[in-house]
């Protein structure tokens, strides 16, 4: 059994990162590499992921670049099968593309709900799917980033949330269906987090500030911090753990809708 102690975890360990270009899904490919696993960075912009590929690399680090849409399965399947060839294995896929905006349900149109459950949802199945084959060989792990908005009811976000928790319930179907095949599947729920587009675009400007002071440990989690519990869910400290989501949201989900009503004027 590899030891729960080694300093460079995922050595010899080959990982595929969706929404590898920015915020968490490049912290969470940054941090598989400094822990020696070689990472593909799979996004829609290429500009994006090169650049985090560039940062890998002049770590020391191995990275590669896929621009793939997850909404287009075949291209995802292509890209996660380059991958896979390239690095002679996978062992590790992070669900970490995602869409998000706020609009009221009441004026959301049919194509915004879809796109985003298209992204989210069908994109981390695509993701799943495509990787199966590849992760099935010697045993793996799949870690989809839900939020917090899968339980707790949230204005404005219906479309993210209903997606959310469709994540939740595919992590736990597949981790009851690929368990015997030697692959856990789990998810990580991220509170607020500090420097992502998703936080930009859901809590902008003073609006921040309010929720803070809501959020029972006082602050935004960094990226490196929801980084950090994907690496333990991928590490063999977490060899026992499937289907099970990781909250890790100092606190946000215990206090409910109250700060995001406040914080919306609603
Ligand atoms: C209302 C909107 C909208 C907005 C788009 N739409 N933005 N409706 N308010 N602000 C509608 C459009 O009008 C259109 O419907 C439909 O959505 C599709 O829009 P497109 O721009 O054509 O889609 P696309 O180019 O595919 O872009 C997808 C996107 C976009 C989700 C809309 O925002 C995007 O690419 N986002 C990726 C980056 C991102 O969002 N990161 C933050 C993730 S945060 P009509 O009817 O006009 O055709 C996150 C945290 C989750 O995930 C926490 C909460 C659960």
């Amino acid at each position: 059994m590899d030891s729960v102690f080694a300093p460079n975890l995922l050595a010899g360990k080959a990982a595929l990162v969706t929404g590898g270009g920015s915020g968490i899904g490049a912290g969470i490919a940054k941090l598989f590499a400094h822990h020696g696993a070689k990472v593909a960075l799979l996004g829609r912009t290429v500009q994006k992921l090169d650049a985090v590929a560039a940062e890998i690399k002049a770590a020391g680090g191995i990275a590669s670049v896929h621009p793939t849409d997850v909404r287009d399965y075949p291209a995802l399947e292509k890209s996660m099968n380059d991958a896979a060839a390239a690095f002679g294995r996978l062992d590790i896929v992070v669900n970490s593309a995602a869409g998000n905006f706020l609009s009221p349900a009441a004026s959301l149109s049919a194509n915004g709900f879809r796109a985003v459950i298209d992204i989210d949802l069908c994109g981390t199945f695509n993701a799943c799917r495509a990787a199966f084959t590849h992760l099935a060989k010697q045993g793996g792990v799949i870690v989809s980033i839900t939020a917090t908005q899968a339980d707790v009811p949230t204005p404005l976000q219906v479309h993210a949330g209903a997606a959310k928790a469709g994540i939740a319930k595919l992590t736990r179907d597949l981790a009851l269906e690929w368990g015997r095949s030697g692959i856990r599947v789990v998810a990580v729920a991220p509170g607020p987090v500090e420097g992502t587009e998703g936080m930009s675009r859901l809590a902008p400007g003073n609006s921040a500030d309010a929720l803070k002071k809501r959020v029972p440990l006082g602050r935004y989690a960094t990226i490196e911090e929801i980084a950090a519990s994907v690496l333990f869910l991928v590490s063999p400290a977490a060899a026992y753990v499937t289907g099970s989501t990781l909250l890790v949201d100092g606190g946000t989900s215990l206090i409910g809708a109250g700060p995001f009503l406040d914080m919306m004027g609603l």
